[in-house]
């Protein structure tokens, strides 16, 4: 297994895949990952839906503006939050805790030699009011993004995003 920096390093959006299926086994490694991500006061407001339906992968190819791969991943995880945990002056933090569940996710991706993107839902209410029609979701669950998942149809190509100018020090 290589050391967590180096995935860091070398994770890439991947939207081309190979027909080969993610196994159980792997699913449970993404969960977990993206489950043991830090979340505001505790609450772990994520929620995941597993798509493996290739009918269901379709529609939601053919509604999100930027998520034909869908319809080729053998896998999608959309990353929902439940809008009623948090409540009050932190109402927004399912965004950020479900956003650190999403990166610790592709970053597991990433370590199994999967490949991976995010597709965007959330903060577009067409997008959002659509995925949950899709997948019937809960009224208070609303949909962060969409995660494709699959064996690379070839090496993924990080991009060299270092810049320190856009680093302040005191
Ligand atoms: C909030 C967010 C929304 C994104 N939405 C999409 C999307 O809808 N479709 C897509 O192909 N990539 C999407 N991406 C992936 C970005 O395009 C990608 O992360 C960016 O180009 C940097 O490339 P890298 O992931 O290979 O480092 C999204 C990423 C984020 C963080």
């Amino acid at each position: 297994m290589k050391d967590a920096l180096t995935i860091i390093q070398e994770r890439a959006s991947v939207r081309a895949y190979t027909p080969q299926s993610v196994t159980e086994g792997q699913i449970e490694i993404l969960l977990r990952a993206a489950m043991a991500a830090p979340s505001s006061k505790n609450k772990q407001p994520w929620r995941f839906m597993v798509v493996r339906q290739a009918l269901a992968r379709n529609e939601l190819a053919l509604a999100l503006p930027y998520a034909g791969m869908l319809a080729d991943a053998p896998l999608a995880i959309v990353v929902c939050g439940d809008t009623g945990i948090h409540t009050g002056e932190s109402a927004n933090s399912w965004v950020m805790d479900c956003a650190a569940a999403t990166e610790n996710l592709l970053l597991a991706a990433q370590a199994l030699d999967l490949g991976a993107v995010w597709t965007g839902v959330y903060p577009y209410a067409d997008r959002m009011q659509c995925v949950k029609r899709l997948l019937r979701l809960p009224e208070q669950v609303e949909p962060l993004n969409i995660v494709a998942v699959g064996h690379p149809a070839r090496p993924a190509r990080p991009k060299d995003k270092w810049d320190p100018a856009k680093v302040w020090y005191l």
